[in-house]
């Protein structure tokens, strides 16, 4: 029905969408297209790449973000990537923190248009699947239509399949990468209009957007919409992707039967090796909203790191919400 593969993203968030997040979020939504946590071209040459990379097949579609500024190395990690199945790569041009500037790549390389399309331009060359680029509207005094809109027809020139655009200029110095989340306002009327200037590429508005209502609006105007902190901090919202903006069942029709649905998987992993907070942090927000929700988080928050800790424990607190739920039943029943 909808062949815009970008329609909705679940953003890159480092210490987040690892893959036991993105593991879960797929049982939420079949349709949305996943990003890993930025890694960079170094730690993919010279790192564990079993560990970095790995990602279970259920994942698909999933793209690497990759950061890094050099077209050899870029394109060298595309060709990994695409090697290994991922489905897109993506060049982080949007991370404002010190340590991604002094490697000079992330937000900082929206001043350098040309290189970022010489990175576009190597990857292409390199791989099939698609290459896209995640920027910011502007940095620092950087920031005005003209060069948003120059920074664009350059990585446009250079092949780019699609522009993810996080509706936020950031500041290089005085402001924490948390900072740079929240400080500059969004600007979204600055992303539309990019989009009617430049209406043959795919671009895909990112930042704020905390519902499937604001979600569905920006699609009227734009290609795609990528959601990151709402996505992660209440998943939930996740199972109206695929009836909202697919117009296809989710494939679970409940929080509850996601979390079962979830367990193979963590049997799975612990046996393994893998700690049961590893996986279970990510569903804290599972719930939220919803009465007994407090005592889930608290008690997968508290127990699950404990050592032995395993799937009694992720059940124990699956348990404190049907408590909640029918609170007469089981006080009868103590
Ligand atoms: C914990 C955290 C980690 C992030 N890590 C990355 C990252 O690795 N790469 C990236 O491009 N953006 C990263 N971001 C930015 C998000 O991808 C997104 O652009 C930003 O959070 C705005 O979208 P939102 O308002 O929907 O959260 C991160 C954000 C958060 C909250």
């Amino acid at each position: 029905m909808h062949h815009n593969v970008h329609r909705f993203c679940i953003a890159p968030m480092m210490e987040w969408t690892d893959r036991h997040c993105r593991f879960f979020h797929r049982l939420l939504t079949r349709r949305a297209r996943i990003y890993t946590e930025m890694i960079t071209t170094a730690a993919v040459i010279h790192g564990d790449r079993a560990r970095l990379l790995g990602f279970d097949p259920a994942e698909h579609p999933v793209a690497l973000q990759l950061g890094g500024s050099e077209p050899e190395e870029v394109a060298q990690c595309a060709k990994i990537a695409a090697d290994i199945g991922y489905d897109e790569v993506n060049l982080n041009v949007g991370c404002p923190s010190d340590r991604v500037q002094q490697g000079r790549f992330g937000a900082c390389l929206m001043a350098e248009p040309r290189l970022v399309a010489e990175c576009v331009a190597a990857m292409k060359a390199s791989v099939k699947i698609p290459v896209t680029v995640k920027c910011r509207i502007g940095i620092d005094d950087r920031d005005s239509e003209e060069d948003l809109n120059e920074f664009t027809r350059v990585v446009q020139e250079a092949g780019v399949d699609a522009l993810i655009v996080h509706a936020r200029k950031a500041w290089l110095s005085g402001l924490s990468p948390r900072e740079n989340r929240e400080i500059p306002p969004l600007d979204y009327a600055r992303v539309h209009r990019l989009k009617a200037a430049h209406a043959r590429l795919p671009i895909v508005l990112n930042g704020g957007v905390a519902d499937l209502v604001q979600a569905a609006s920006h699609l009227a105007l734009l290609d795609g919409v990528m959601m990151g902190r709402a996505a992660y901090q209440e998943p939930w919202r996740l199972l109206e992707v695929d009836p909202c903006l697919f117009g296809v069942p989710a494939q679970f029709v409940s929080p509850h039967a996601v979390a079962q649905a979830l367990m193979p998987y963590i049997e799975r992993e612990l046996a393994r090796g893998t700690r049961l907070h590893a996986i279970t942090r990510h569903l804290l927000g599972l719930f939220r909203g919803m009465p007994g929700a407090r005592a889930f988080r608290r008690h997968l928050a508290t127990e699950a790191i404990r050592p032995g800790a395993g799937i009694a424990t992720l059940r124990a607190a699956l348990a404190l919400l049907r408590a909640n739920e029918a609170p007469l039943v089981h006080s009868s029943a103590a």
